[in-house]
């Protein structure tokens, strides 16, 4: 495995094939924002928040560093005034769809607004009375609806990204049976 240097703010770093920026970064001890970036799931590039500069003949180009993998030769900015904003104005995005950040897709993907997340935090936890009156609270008919609700929630489920959504449909069913 040959390594290879790149330059982040000033300073060389020694980076190992398919690294990205931001693993380099974090080698020398420099503290890149990020807020979607899960190590065990890779990178999703949603937030924006890990913005670095490209930097090539004098010109450059704003990346997510979580997902940007290190080339030899590459030199980046990371704590320059333009990259700060750039980052701001990401977060600032972010804030700005209120509903996006305070429910979860699935809950509003729910015609009868199911509060999800509350459900399936009460099955982790084990404490099924309280999932059941969750389900109950919202659901007329609940024992029905677990059993032919089309679950547009399912649709909208994160986990879906990365292998099938949570079975949101059998967990009611499950309760309510
Ligand atoms: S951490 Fe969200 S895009 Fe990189």
């Amino acid at each position: 495995m040959n390594t290879f240097k790149i330059t982040i703010d000033g300073k060389s770093v020694e980076v190992a094939p398919g690294r990205t920026v931001l693993e380099a970064a974090r080698q020398i001890g420099l503290n890149i924002p990020t807020l979607c970036h899960l190590e065990k799931c890779g990178p999703l590039t949603s937030c924006q928040v890990c913005l670095v500069k490209v930097v090539a003949s004098g010109q450059g180009r704003l990346v997510p560093s979580c997902a940007t993998r290190a080339e030899p030769g590459m030199v980046i900015e990371s704590e320059t005034v333009e990259v700060h904003e750039a980052r701001r104005t990401a977060l600032e995005l972010l804030f700005s769809d209120h509903v996006g950040d305070c429910l979860s897709p699935c809950h509003r993907l729910c015609p009868l607004q199911l509060n999800i997340p509350a459900m399936i935090r009460q099955i982790e936890a084990g404490r099924l009375d309280e999932a059941t009156a969750t389900v109950r609270q919202a659901l007329p008919l609940a024992g029905v609806l677990g059993r032919l609700c089309h679950h547009p929630c399912e649709q909208g489920c994160r986990r879906g990204v990365f292998d099938e959504p949570a079975a949101i449909r059998d967990m009611e069913r499950f309760l309510t049976g």
